[in-house]
């Protein structure tokens, strides 16, 4: 298995393009199966997640083309022949994103079998309500043998959903199962995360009828077909931030190219706050520290536009060397501290009292062979690393292949001493 180097020390500098997002990707993708027609999104990003959706679709009998024109990848999908409705276990325990392909599915081709997607990393991560939404919507729904059986021979009919909690998975899941239901869907306490709005935008692109982008109330009017369109991905703000945490751990300063101000505001606050200077440029955002130091600062995740959940371990990384202390609390996921043993041990002073974990910060931190068990707590471990004294080989590098494209070549352009080795390389 693969690892990664990292010698600490080096601040960056220079710049880094933001790909398009993950997250907005997947859904993205899965509009497939609710259309004969082709949609093409540009700017996909080059992931593992992505390589699992795409197997996923094929699996449904969507067509699925890859191009690449310069630095920029685009994806085609094509949905003509869907010949398989069901997601087996297989794909989707491997990415709980694959539950996307319920809501459209269901709607289009009138059932779906859809695997359970089972225990996860960060906590249980129940799929209760996609399939009550779902329900709502008029399709019966058996859980059988671990998969989510799901029938509407007649189509879904449109219908008033008021979810008890913000899920962003199951207002996708939803908003793009009401865009073929009959008459209108209210979707209430919807997930007002950017990507969403960027499915909206692609599926009113294919002729959707959805009103209320942006805010917590989706009204949707269904149509009787949607048609083909081409749609940019939106940028990556969790990468974005992600980025943004490394340079000023590193007391870097470093532009990233492609990245917006409104879709990382509640991020480039708390950052502000720490110590940390964010000024739009033409082309995106340059951060440097404002003045040297870094501070302690008390975060808490919230849905969009709150501090997001995906960041709150890099953070807690760029935390770890502040002057002073920062309580971290975690709202969103059970379970979401597995970073902190391994951040300790690179010397790292954190306590951890339920979903809150106070840091105070130290003076610095020490390289160490460490390991994470998701995707965001990896990186967390990728920026200690880079600002750590001696060597640190990060070991379940395929984590960080699910979700940041380039990374050790993004960040080794801007001068940070990182390397990829591969099975059976010497260290
Ligand atoms: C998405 C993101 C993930 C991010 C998360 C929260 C994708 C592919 N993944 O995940 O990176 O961390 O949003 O911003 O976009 N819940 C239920 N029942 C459900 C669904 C969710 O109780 O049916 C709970 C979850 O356990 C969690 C909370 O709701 O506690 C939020 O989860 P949700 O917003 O659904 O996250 P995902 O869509 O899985």
């Amino acid at each position: 298995m693969d690892r990664i180097r990292i010698r600490g020390g080096n601040p960056l500098k220079g710049e880094i393009r933001i790909s398009g997002a993950k997250n907005a990707a997947l859904p993205l993708m899965a509009t497939a199966l609710l259309t004969d027609a082709e949609v093409r999104l540009n700017g996909v990003p080059d992931l593992a997640d992505i390589t699992t959706m795409t197997n996923l679709l094929a699996q449904h009998g969507v067509e699925v083309t890859t191009r690449l024109s310069g630095k920029e990848r685009s994806i085609t999908v094509c949905g003509s022949n869907i010949t398989d409705t069901t997601a087996p276990y297989d794909l989707v325990r491997k990415m709980r994103a694959s539950v996307l392909v319920l809501g459209p599915l269901v709607a289009r081709h009138g059932q779906a079998r859809v695997s359970l997607p089972g225990g996860c990393a960060i906590g249980t991560r129940p799929v209760d309500l996609h399939i009550k939404g779902l329900q709502q919507l008029g399709a019966e729904i058996d859980l059988k043998e671990g998969y989510i059986v799901a029938r509407a021979p007649k189509g879904l009919t449109g219908a008033e959903v008021n979810f008890p909690k913000v899920s962003v998975g199951a207002t996708e899941n939803l908003l793009m199962a009401a865009t073929l239901a009959k008459g209108e869907t209210n979707l209430i306490n919807a997930a007002r995360e950017p990507e969403i709005t960027d499915l909206a935008k692609c599926l009113i692109g294919m002729g959707a009828k959805i009103e209320g982008l942006g805010t917590d109330h989706l009204r949707i009017q269904g149509v009787e077909s949607l048609h083909g369109t081409i749609h940019p991905v939106v940028a990556d703000r969790i990468e974005a931030g992600t980025y943004a945490m490394a340079v000023a751990i590193t007391n870097g300063d470093v532009e990233l190219v492609g990245a917006h101000h409104d879709l990382i505001a509640s991020v480039i606050a708390t950052m502000t706050q720490a110590g940390v200077q964010f000024t739009e440029t033409p082309r995106g955002l340059r951060v440097k520290r404002t003045n040297g130091d870094l501070l302690g600062v008390d975060v808490m995740t919230e849905p969009f536009p709150g501090f997001p959940t995906d960041l709150q371990a890099q953070m807690m990384a760029l935390m770890t060397t502040a002057q002073g202390a920062s309580m971290i609390t975690e709202t969103i996921f059970e379970n979401r501290f597995m970073h902190v043993p391994e951040l300790t041990r690179m010397g790292a002073s954190i306590n951890v009292h339920g979903a809150s974990a106070m840091v105070r910060g130290v003076k610095r931190l020490t390289g160490a062979p460490v390991m994470a068990t998701d995707l965001r707590a990896s990186v967390s471990l990728v920026l200690a690393g880079l600002v750590a004294n001696g060597d640190t080989i990060l070991n379940r590098v395929y984590h960080l292949d699910r979700g940041y494209e380039w990374l050790t070549h993004k960040l080794a352009a801007c001068g940070a001493e990182i390397e990829r080795l591969s099975e059976g390389a010497a260290e």
